[in-house]
């Protein structure tokens, strides 16, 4: 079968089985058979964060377990859980409509709720870790029902347990977020306050900074249903405040974002697009004109093409800055 409907990248690969499950009496099932039959199997949720470079010699999984529920509620909080397989959007727009604070700043990131703790999705100042409760994962070989709560998740910049040492373990089965029921307003990120200023914004509500960050996506972003693609490429590479200084001398315009108090985080598209690359195009693959940190497949790319150029953009910026890039997509 062919994965290319299911990866926003486009990519032409395929899988030698494909099954979807709806619930967890399913998904053992499904791997039960996959032991004796299938050799491998790929947990995927909504395809936007994977580059497939080749074809998968065994059983691909779409997680399609739903439902969207509170679940405890006090004074100052409500505990939503929802099932890996709801769309993240949906899930905010739901949020944001009920006035349940606090992912309002995710808005329109692709993807479903079962992916969103494996690299601790973020945007615009506010990441996942800030409002998870618990989540609920199925150990493939143990076939248990497992908890992690916050400290288990080992959450840091794009990263998590299930990205590292949990790599391939599990099945995120359902996702329980706290939200607030007084909104915490986080507008630090520059591009916000312009768009709410512009869109005309008085008094702030979660309802206003929701639009604000789909506008501001909507411009800089390409649509993967357009242009193939998976988000940001690679990650924003940290360095040390002392080696920054440096820098600026050199390079004056060089821009970056607070991190801890020992580190900046400089933007990787900023130190792609010095080195020529964006609006890069060689046949289908591509550096994206209006974010050089996103790659692009303009058609008929093979995910080994978009690995390429992922490769020389990665060995130009260590040539030309001696900082080397980390992917952020998964590269299968
Ligand atoms: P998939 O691509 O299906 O899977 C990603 C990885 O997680 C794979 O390794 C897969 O095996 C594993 N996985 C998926 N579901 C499960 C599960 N239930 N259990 C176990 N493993 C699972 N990300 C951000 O953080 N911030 C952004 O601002 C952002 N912007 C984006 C913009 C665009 C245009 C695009 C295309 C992507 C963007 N992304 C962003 C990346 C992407 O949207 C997120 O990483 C999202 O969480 C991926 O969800 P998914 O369901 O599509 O995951
Ligand atoms: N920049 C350039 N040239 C470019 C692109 C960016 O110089 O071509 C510089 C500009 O100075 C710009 C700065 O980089 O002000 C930051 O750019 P942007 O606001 O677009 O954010 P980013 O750092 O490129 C990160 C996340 C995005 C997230 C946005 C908003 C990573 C790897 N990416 O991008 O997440 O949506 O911030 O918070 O941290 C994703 O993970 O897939 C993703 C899209």
């Amino acid at each position: 079968i062919s994965l290319w409907p299911y990866n926003t990248f486009g990519i032409d690969a395929s899988a030698r089985y494909f099954a979807s499950f709806q619930n967890l009496a399913e998904l053992e099932e499904l791997v039960n058979w996959q032991l004796r039959v299938a050799g491998c199997q790929l947990i995927l949720g909504g395809g936007s964060n994977i580059l497939l470079t080749k074809d998968v010699d065994g059983l691909v999984l779409k997680n399609e377990i739903k439902g969207i529920a509170i679940v405890k509620e006090d004074d100052e909080h409500i505990y939503l859980k929802a099932g890996a397989g709801e769309n993240w959007h949906r899930l905010v727009m739901h949020c944001v409509e009920n006035n349940y604070a606090g992912i309002e700043n995710l808005s329109l990131i692709p993807g479903n709720v079962g992916a969103s703790p494996m690299q601790n999705i973020g945007a615009y100042g506010v990441e996942i870790k800030d409002v998870f409760h618990e989540l609920e994962a199925f150990h493939l070989l143990d076939k248990n029902l497992v908890k992690f709560e916050l400290k288990d998740c080992e959450f840091g910049y794009r990263e998590s347990v299930f990205k590292r040492k949990y790599k391939g373990e599990f099945a995120i089965a359902s996702v329980t977020y706290r939200l607030n029921k007084k909104p915490v307003y986080q507008t630090s990120y520059g591009a916000i306050n312009q768009e709410l200023e512009r869109m005309g914004v008085k008094e702030l509500n979660i309802q206003a900074i929701s639009q604000a960050v789909v506008n501001i996506r909507s411009a800089k972003l390409p649509d993967p249903k357009v242009i193939g693609n998976a988000g940001s490429f690679f990650k924003n590479p940290q360095v040390e405040k002392e080696q920054f200084v440096q820098w600026q001398s050199n390079y004056q315009s060089v821009p970056s974002f607070p991190f801890d108090d020992e580190h900046v985080k400089i933007p990787a598209g900023w130190l792609i697009e010095q080195c020529g690359w964006k609006g890069y195009r060689n046949g289908d693959a591509g550096c994206y004109s209006k974010q050089a940190l996103v790659l692009v497949n303009y058609g008929s790319a093979s995910g080994q093409e978009i690995y390429a150029l992922s490769e020389a953009i990665l060995q130009s910026v260590e040539t030309k800055f001696g900082i080397r890039l980390e992917r952020e997509v998964n590269v299968l």
